[in-house]
Order: structure tokens, then C-alpha cells, then sequence
């Protein structure tokens, strides 16, 4: 890579800011843009406010940007946007689950029209090395099951309530504190997080769009100090769990509170982390542990999708058929 790539940056939220700064400070990449509703975002995440703009179809039609980086959050306008980009023959990354889950068959469609790179890794599992591990799998595996903890803040609540009795209502604001939770952790709690990184997750290995409201779905909200108690007297814990399972030609979909018994290394997932089981009729059970929520780890895994993408092009999107 001898000159620079432009990148624009849609969002400059806790993980827009810290890819935006990351990008900076990155002699083979230029900061072209960054999409913000207000300059203040721009000031507080330390950005050259002459980058900042409020138009995103102009950010994205701008022909010195080459990859688009979408950390905006919600389903619109992000979703048209990266479509709008892709269809223009603009890389994509994003960490957005909830726009992804909802539309990835056009997301692709638009990547194949373009012929661009569509990359979401940081959209599943944070700085996990998820699609790419479940991609290697998939060459020569049918994957029968995929289990997991795929939301750091209610991993983080659920821990804290177990290893310190915090209240509930404590828990969470510190993992807002932190950076882990949505900016409505309603999101978070009720769970519709995890069904959005199912629902990606179910569809990639299925080859059709799986919803997330296909999800059958139970947030953490009614989890009591009571209830987690009575795990620790039998053995274990409670954790949020997400789970893909064959049934025949069905997929069993579920996220749920579900007890995990002590010898489970489910019930070891401390903080902000996430673990992802992947079952591969060959390889056999896969285990992948690390940090699901947080500005560092998020943005190591943009900014990974973002050279593989300058690298690998068209090439990098997944090859599902949606
Ligand atoms: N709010 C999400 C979580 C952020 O806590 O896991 C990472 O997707």
C-alpha cells in the first residue's frame, strides 16, 4: 500500500471516536470524513473538525473516500447508507448487528453489484476473530451448533451480580460507563443485542436470512440476586446464552438467562467478555473467548476488516447467497 487510502468514518460515538483516532494515527490510511449529528462529537473524539460533516449520502459518494466505516448504531440511515456505498463500489466495514441482521440480503446484493468488500467481524463478538475462524470452519464443516455469550454488557452485569452482589441497576451503569452497553441498553438487557448477532450468525451458516425476530428471546431484566444465588448453590451460574442449534432442516434459535454448571467454561466468562462455541460435524466442538464490548477491542477488529478489505476487495465479503 504505497498511498494512502481515504476512509470515511459514520459515526463518532465511544467506537466511531476511537476508529476515527486509530485511522489518524495510521500513516497507510487518510481520515476523509467523519458523519456526526454535532461538531461536539467531532471535538470530543480529538478529530480535525474541517472533517466533520452532518450530509451522509455526500460523505459516502465522496470520490476520495475508498472505504466507508459505518459505526452509527440503529438500522437507519446506516443500513441505506452502506448500501448506497457498496452499490458505488465502496468498501464497507461496520460493527452495526442490528442494521446487518435486518438487511443482509440487500448489504450483499449491493456488494456484488459494486463488486466491493462488505466486512461486519466487529459486528459478532467485539475483538473476537469470529467470521473469520467460522469462515475456516465452514470449508470443510457442516456446523450443527453455535452456542454463546455474545453481549458484553449483560455478561458484565450477570458477573458482577455473581462475584460481588452488586445490584443490578449499579452494574449496568458502569458497564455504560465503561463503553459496553448500546446508547438505549435496553437493547442490551431485553436481549434484542444478542438476537441480532444470532440472527447474522444463524444466516451465515445457513445460507438464507435469518430475522431476528424469528429469535425466541428473554433479556436479563428479570434475573434476580435471588436467582443467581441459587445457581451458585447448585454448582454454577446464570449467563445469558445465544444458541443456533440443527433440527433437522430447522434451526432451534434461543437467547435466553440459562444456568451454567460450574464445569461449563461458559460459566468463566468474566466482564465485558464473550465466548462462541462453534459445533463442526468434522473439527468437532471450536471454543472462542474474548473481549464482546469496548472501544479498543471493536476497533481492532474494524480496522482489521477495513486492510482486509484494501487487501483482498470483493474477494473478502462472505460467499452467502442470500
Ligand atoms: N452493547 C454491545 C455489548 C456492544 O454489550 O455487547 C458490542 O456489540
Amino acid at each position: 500500500m504505497s498511498e494512502q487510502v481515504g476512509v470515511a468514518v459514520l459515526g463518532l460515538g465511544t467506537i466511531g471516536g476511537e476508529v476515527a483516532r486509530t485511522i489518524v494515527a495510521d500513516d497507510r490510511l487518510r481520515l476523509v470524513a467523519a458523519l456526526a449529528r454535532r461538531l461536539e462529537s467531532a471535538n470530543r473524539a480529538g478529530i480535525d473538525p474541517s472533517l466533520f460533516g452532518v450530509d451522509g449520502a455526500a460523505i459516502v459518494d465522496n470520490p476520495d473516500v475508498q472505504v466507508v466505516v459505518e459505526v452509527l448504531g440503529g438500522e437507519q440511515p446506516a443500513a441505506d447508507l452502506m448500501i448506497r456505498a457498496l452499490a458505488n463500489g465502496k468498501h464497507v466495514v461496520t460493527a452495526n448487528k442490528e442494521a446487518v441482521s435486518k438487511n443482509l440480503p440487500a448489504i450483499l446484493a449491493a456488494a456484488r453489484d459494486g463488486d466491493a468488500a462488505f466486512l461486519c467481524e466487529a459486528s459478532v463478538g467485539g475483538g473476537i476473530p469470529l467470521f473469520v475462524s467460522l469462515k475456516q470452519i465452514m470449508e470443510t464443516n457442516r456446523i450443527e451448533r453455535i452456542r454463546g455469550i455474545v453481549n458484553g454488557t449483560t455478561n458484565y452485569i450477570l458477573w458482577k451480580m455473581e462475584t460481588e452482589g452488586t445490584a443490578y441497576a449499579d452494574a449496568l451503569a458502569q458497564a455504560q460507563e465503561l463503553g459496553y452497553a448500546e446508547p438505549d441498553p435496553t437493547a442490551d438487557v431485553e436481549g434484542f443485542d444478542s438476537s441480532y448477532k444470532l440472527a447474522i450468525l444463524a444466516s451465515l451458516i445457513s445460507g438464507r436470512h435469518v430475522r431476528p425476530e424469528e429469535i425466541d428471546r428473554t433479556g436479563i431484566s428479570t434475573v434476580t440476586a435471588e436467582d443467581i444465588e441459587e445457581a451458585k448453590l447448585k454448582g454454577g451460574t446464570v449467563r445469558l446464552i445465544a444458541s443456533a442449534e440443527r433440527a433437522g432442516d430447522n434451526l432451534l434459535l434461543r437467547v435466553a438467562p440459562t444456568f451454567v454448571s460450574g464445569d461449563d467454561l461458559f460459566s468463566l466468562v468474566s466482564a465485558n467478555y464473550n465466548a462462541v462455541e462453534i459445533v463442526g460435524d468434522n473439527v468437532g466442538p471450536v471454543m472462542l473467548h474474548g473481549q464482546g464490548a469496548g472501544p479498543k477491542p471493536t476497533a481492532s477488529a474494524i480496522l482489521s476488516d477495513v486492510f482486509e478489505a484494501i487487501r483482498s476487495g470483493s474477494a473478502a465479503t462472505p460467499k452467502v447467497m442470500l
